[in-house]
């Protein structure tokens, strides 16, 4: 693709290669598919397959989060970028394709000439595309992309700067942490930021069990696809030999967690091989692997997670149904 000077003058790429001592791919998946119960991290979903079936996930009927969300930032985002004192610099942690972030964006270039925005995304691809799209669209937008794990690029890079940041989890994105790996995301990020700088995050309401189901298990298989992907993504780089249509995708609602639980069953017995992980194992019929946690929040539990990492809630706002919120919080 050919980028316009003026474009790519105002967009920058970092890519953050994993830290020491933290496992590879081949070493997660070897031991979370050698554990009992099996399981894979769920961040092993996004590569740039998983991330095109999760921007199709965010368009189904059945899973409402993402419009939720949207009308929240289309009524109230004007205020969001007002109650902290601009000019502001954005931080989104999981950008993706950013399309929520455009209504902050053009709300914040309201307020202020120009703004600097670094995304964090895991997927190169996505955070590529999005982030040209995003500087085509808004000349007084300068971008610095990071191409990483949240983990990581927030603990080797310092985000340094002269105004006020707005740092961004939205999309539930929060919810894909087990509790302990939540707490250590808000430590991690009132580390990060400083006194009077904001973070907005988009959580996703406990509500009944059938809504939640739903959500995460769509008529037109798109969220078993994107779960399978796992699988196809394991064969792809790691020379395995699962045959994905032996497999089928299983959610259910814990409510003592408030976590919507995604499995891969195995439909039969199989012995599988990862060579790239060095790897046999073998999967009993009915045997699942836990693929991913999708927690749901009392305003509650966030004020909690808040109060941990050194921050206060500041406002909360809900769409008209009561599904979804986004909490502002402000850095002690
Ligand atoms: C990205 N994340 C917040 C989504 C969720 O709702 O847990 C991922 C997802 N998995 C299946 N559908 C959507």
């Amino acid at each position: 693709m050919a980028i316009d000077s003026a474009v790519s003058d105002r967009f920058e790429l970092v890519t953050v290669p994993r830290a020491k001592g933290v496992p590879s791919f081949a070493e997660e998946v070897a031991a979370g598919l050698s554990a009992s119960p099996k399981r894979l991290p769920s961040k092993f979903h996004y590569d740039d397959v998983g991330s095109a079936l999760f921007d199709a996930i965010t368009r189904l009927p059945e899973y409402y989060l993402t419009r939720a969300e949207t009308e929240i930032l289309s009524e109230w985002g004007w205020q969001m970028v007002r109650l902290l004192d601009a000019p502001l610099d954005f931080l989104e942690l999981g950008s993706g394709s950013a399309i929520k972030t455009r209504l902050l964006i053009g709300e914040a270039l309201r307020v202020q000439d120009e703004l600097r925005y670094s995304p964090i995304d895991i997927s190169t691809e996505a955070i590529c595309s999005s982030s040209l799209a995003l500087v085509e669209s808004f000349p007084g937008l300068h971008v610095r992309a990071y191409a990483g794990d949240y983990f990581d690029v927030l603990e080797s890079q310092p985000m340094l700067s002269d105004r006020k940041m707005l740092a961004m989890l939205m999309g539930s994105n929060i919810g894909n942490y087990e509790p302990n790996e939540a707490r250590l995301l808000f430590s991690l990020l009132g580390s990060a930021l400083r006194p009077g700088d904001g973070l907005l995050i988009g959580t996703d309401l406990r509500k009944d069990r059938a809504t939640l189901e739903m959500a995460y298990d769509d008529r037109i298989g798109v969220t078993s696809a994107f779960n399978r992907n796992v699988l196809a993504r394991i064969n792809r780089e790691l020379d395995a030999d699962f045959d994905l249509r032996k497999f089928r995708h299983v959610v259910h609602y814990d409510e003592r967690r408030g976590s919507v639980d995604s499995f891969l069953e195995a439909q039969e017995r199989m012995a599988l091989q990862i060579s790239g992980a060095d790897l046999r194992i073998t999967v009993e019929a009915g045997e699942r692997i836990h693929t991913e946690s999708s927690y749901k929040f009392a305003d509650e539990d966030v004020a909690r997670l808040a109060e941990g990492g050194g921050f206060r809630p500041q406002s909360v706002w809900q769409d008209r149904a009561k599904r979804f919120s986004v909490h502002l919080l402000v850095h002690r």
